[in-house]
């Protein structure tokens, strides 16, 4: 009898220490603010954190606890989203309007999420109104754990470059223009880290590289609505990570980085010790916007040459490029498996979505619609809602079909467009777009296998174009006009998750939808309780709790 107990007990503490002990934490607060800022060398309203625009960099390692206790003193509801961050079992902490309630003015509200088995270049923006024209964003990077090979040798640093189409005026502004039935129009010009060649302090450096040494850069777009081209004077960039896939390491002159994208690139100081400009200008636009910023080698002597190199022209070139994107099947992901051990190809398709983007007039003004659906968001978010069992009084599921409308395409209804979606199946969506611009597609919650972008109109036949091999697994694709995009994944992420165009007035105005993926289990297994800490607004408020979920 003793000796059972004996082993009994030897048994546990040798269990206990087995188990890992908590994940590291991180911790920050983070005050929002307005302040003037001039990035294009016109003081405008800016939102700071921390006094800071940009705001500050997360540096995380995979599995990382980040709590992140946020003041919001602007005179608006607000929230903070994390582009990319997967939030596994946790859709509470996405920070948007259709899971979350926002932090009122003069509240604060703590996140508290964990970088779960990811790696790689995301960023946080503000996701309410249009907030993110005005700052309140930054880079978020997840490295990987020491214990896990990283497919390249350690860079001397690791830089953040984030890029983004801006627009002088407020977001109160721009804001009024899209409620008033008018367009964005045209943005002012182009920010890189927050600056521009107009702005103060412009022949001060972003960053400085030793002679010979090899850095790494993560190059984000994050602005409203406009792809950039990326390229670095006289010198070549080595892709080895976007959106947390590590990727066959080719070697480019520059890159399309179309909006919500983000990509890593090795660059190497081996160039005549002087200054050299780093190039992002607008893509597929009428007048070409430019902004430049410096890199100085430690050693430099002179100027940057005022000959800036030339961007690439016209679509194809830019479909060349994602064409030429692959996963590196051997390399390490978040944990020691290599990517590719997942054969996305042979995974048999359930259900197929087939999304078709409109912009039409409703009542007088514009709208934005997926399959005729102008999503608007209820003022309980459908997340709380779902989770109350009160959705049927906040919104219907499945009000958008699979496939765009055969007739009236442009006959649109705003109204909360929410999907069911099944735990655990395999989904193709289409993204078919017949509009002259460009598109740019992001799904939270999961990353997808981008299998194909084709000129044209898809059909079943047109699966024999997918990459089923090595396509990238990432959060973003672009769709070029009169095109489609098609993309795999398998929803095993529990939660309510955004699907939307990252083009911002698009997004605004309705151009989005939520992916309700319920566990049936209703077990902590596959998806965590409502936090103690969030926030309750409409018919939620005064509800009481439901009971919890069970092992
Ligand atoms: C945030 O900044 C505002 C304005 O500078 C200041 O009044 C307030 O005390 C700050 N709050 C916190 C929590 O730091
Ligand atoms: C980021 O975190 C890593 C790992 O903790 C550390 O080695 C690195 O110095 C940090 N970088 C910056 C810029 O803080
Ligand atoms: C943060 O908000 C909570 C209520 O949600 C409040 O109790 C707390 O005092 C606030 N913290 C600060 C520092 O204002
Ligand atoms: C892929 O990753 C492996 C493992 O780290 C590395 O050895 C290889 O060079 C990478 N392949 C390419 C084509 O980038
Ligand atoms: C996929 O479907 C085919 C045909 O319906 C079937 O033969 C095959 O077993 C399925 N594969 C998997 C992995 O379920
Ligand atoms: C969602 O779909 C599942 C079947 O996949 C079904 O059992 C469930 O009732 C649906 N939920 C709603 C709210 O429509």
């Amino acid at each position: 009898m003793g000796g059972f107990m004996l082993t009994l007990l030897l048994c546990l503490s040798a269990g206990a220490t087995v188990v890992r002990g908590e994940d590291p934490y991180l911790f920050f607060t983070w005050n929002i603010t307005y302040g003037t800022i001039s990035p294009l060398g016109v003081p405008q309203q800016g939102i700071l954190i921390n006094g800071r625009f940009p705001g500050p960099n997360i540096n995380s390692t995979s599995n990382n606890n980040i709590v992140i206790h946020v003041f919001n003193n602007l005179d608006e509801p607000f929230l903070l989203s994390w582009n990319g961050i997967q939030q596994r079992k946790n859709s509470w902490q996405d920070g948007v309007l259709g899971t979350n309630c926002p932090i009122p003015p003069g509240k604060n509200y703590t996140y508290h999420f964990q970088v779960k088995d990811q790696i790689g270049s995301y960023y946080y923006f503000p996701s309410t109104g249009m907030h993110k024209a005005a700052g309140g964003f930054g880079g978020l990077r997840v490295n990987s754990r020491l214990l896990i090979p990283v497919p390249f040798a350690d860079p001397e640093d690791d830089y953040t470059v984030l890029i983004g189409d801006w627009y002088t005026k407020s977001h109160t502004v721009l804001k009024k223009f899209l409620d008033s039935g008018r367009s964005l129009g045209r943005p002012d010009g182009v920010l890189i880290n927050g600056k521009s060649s107009k702005g103060k302090n412009k022949n001060k450096p972003l960053f400085t590289m030793k002679p010979g040494k090899t850095y790494r850069y993560r190059i984000c777009n994050l602005g409203m609505k406009t792809s950039l081209n990326f390229r670095i004077q006289g010198h070549t960039m080595k892709l080895v990570e976007m959106e947390g896939s590590h990727t066959v390491q080719n070697v480019y002159d520059s890159l399309d980085v179309h909006v919500g994208q983000c990509y890593s690139v090795l660059v190497t100081a081996n160039q005549a010790p002087k200054d050299y400009y780093m190039v992002a200008s607008t893509r597929f636009t009428k007048n070409v916007l430019t902004a430049t910023g410096i890199i100085r080698y430690t050693n430099g002597k002179g100027p940057a040459s005022p000959v800036i190199p030339e961007a690439p022209v016209g679509w194809a070139w830019s479909l060349n490029q994602f064409r030429s994107f692959r996963w590196n099947l051997t390399a390490s992901a978040a944990r020691p498996n290599p990517q590719g051990s997942y054969h996305y190809g042979s995974v048999n398709i359930t259900r197929t979505i087939k999304i078709v983007n409109s912009a039409s007039t409703v009542d007088g003004k514009r709208r934005y619609a997926i399959n005729g659906v102008s999503h608007t968001d209820p003022a309980t978010p459908m997340k709380l809602a779902e989770y109350y069992g009160v959705s049927d009084k906040v919104f219907k599921y499945d009000t958008m079909k699979d496939e765009p409308p055969a007739t009236g395409a442009d006959k649109v209804t705003v109204q909360p467009n929410a999907l069911n979606v099944t735990f655990r199946t395999f989904v193709e969506i289409i993204f078919e777009n017949h509009e002259k611009t460009i598109q740019s597609w992001h799904l939270d919650g999961h990353s997808f296998f981008a299998a194909a972008i084709e000129p044209g109109r898809w059909s079943p036949e047109r699966r024999k174009n997918y990459n089923l091999l090595d396509a990238v697994s990432r959060h973003t694709v672009q769709v070029y006009p009169n095109s489609w995009a098609a993309i795999l994944l398998t929803f095993d992420n529990a939660g309510m998750w955004n699907l939307r165009s990252e083009l911002w007035e698009r997004h605004y105005l309705g151009q989005q939808l939520y992916v309700s993926v319920l566990s049936p289990a209703h077990s902590l297994r596959d998806e965590y309780n409502l936090p103690d800490n969030a926030l309750l607004c409409g018919i939620v408020k005064d509800l009481p709790k439901p009971p919890p979920y069970s092992i």
